[in-house]
């Protein structure tokens, strides 16, 4: 199926992901520019650690704030900033932490814990993945589209993975708060007053708050006429076996997958005109590894092409030409 054909049928979220370096800054661009220019009101969400949306559109967007680009059509782009998510997971830590240890009684300096707790990659994922929710449920409303330029494969499967265990986690957490919660009210003598205690318990309401988020997100990323996560890689070896391994991966936390867009290929009128005979034989590999691709992801699921370019892909003109490759370039 054909990227135009795709989109034409929904996919109101999209998510692209590959090894690093093959162009998924590029390609989420061209589908966000594209989508725009066909009457979508589209926005271009990075959730890279390092952004660089930025440096594409010559536009300073690090504000964390959503910006407009350019003036065809209604395209919008935000670099996601986690610093306020991970603050406001900071001070949720930190006063469950002292209500905990007063509670126990224990006389502790929680900072050194709290800092622990708020400093390593899996706090600063889980912030992230919370701010992909937000996106989902909010923006959602404001846009037609929202395309995510996924960072390298390994965040990408960790935030995925996330999806999985967050709501196992939140289902214990809940389980657990209510028995703790349950036994302070059979402990009790004044039973009723403690069982209208738990109905406004703020932590009870925080997590009952964060599963409904949760379930809510969980059945728009795993709908298929919502929800499409498109693979860009090279013909080399080693971005083919990352796809096929991230494909399946995606497909394990039952992820729609919307195909695999393959970057920088070399025309066979570009290898004819060449008369060093070096694009002639890069050509000749491509072919090789388009084989290989085929059989390994399916050729269905190969859904577009992008040349090679002299130059690196800066600013919307450049970008323009990428989503004419797309949309009609045709490798072989
Ligand atoms: N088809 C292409 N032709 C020329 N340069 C490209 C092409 N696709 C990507 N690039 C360049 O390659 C570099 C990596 O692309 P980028 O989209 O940032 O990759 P990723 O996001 O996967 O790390 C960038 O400098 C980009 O401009
Ligand atoms: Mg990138």
């Amino acid at each position: 199926m054909s990227l135009e054909k795709i989109l034409s049928q929904g996919a109101k979220f999209i998510f692209v992901g590959g090894k690093g370096g093959v162009g998924k800054t590029v390609v989420a661009a061209a589908i966000a520019l594209y989508s725009a220019n066909i009457g979508s009101r589209t926005l271009l969400a990075s959730l890279n650690p390092v952004h660089s949306l930025t440096n594409l559109f010559r536009e300073d967007l690090s504000s964390g704030n959503i910006k407009k680009i350019g003036s065809e059509g209604e395209l919008f782009a935000v670099e996601v900033d986690i610093t306020d998510a991970v603050e406001r997971y900071r001070e949720n830590v930190s006063i469950r932490l002292r209500e905990f240890l007063k509670w126990a009684e224990i006389p502790l300096d929680p900072t050194p814990f709290i800092d622990i707790a708020t400093t390593n990659p899996a706090f600063q994922e889980s912030a992230m993945f919370d701010k992909v929710m937000d996106i989902i449920l909010k923006e959602g409303k404001n846009f037609d589209r929202i395309v995510f330029d996924t960072a390298a494969v390994a965040n990408a499967i960790r935030l995925l993975s996330l999806s999985n265990i967050y709501g196992l986690w939140l289902k214990k957490m809940i389980e657990s708060r209510k028995e703790a919660l349950g036994l302070r009210a059979q402990l009790s003598f004044r039973k009723d007053e403690v069982l209208a205690e738990i109905q406004k318990d703020p932590v009870m309401l925080d997590l009952l708050n964060l599963n409904d988020k949760f379930t809510q997100v969980k059945s728009i990323l795993t709908n298929p006429s919502y929800t499409k996560f498109f693979f860009v890689t090279l013909l080399q070896a080693l971005p083919i076996s990352v796809v096929v391994r991230f494909m399946n991966s995606v497909k394990s936390y039952n992820i729609p997958v919307g195909g695999v867009i393959v970057n920088q290929v070399i025309s066979e009128i570009d290898a004819e005109k060449d008369e060093s005979n070096y694009l002639k034989s890069k050509y000749e590999e491509q072919l090789n590894y388009l084989e290989l691709l085929k059989k390994s992801v399916g050729i269905e699921n190969i859904v577009g092409y992008i040349r090679q370019f002299p130059r690196d892909v800066v600013g919307l003109e450049n970008l323009r030409l990428v989503v004419k490759d797309l949309i009609e370039f045709k490798f072989k």
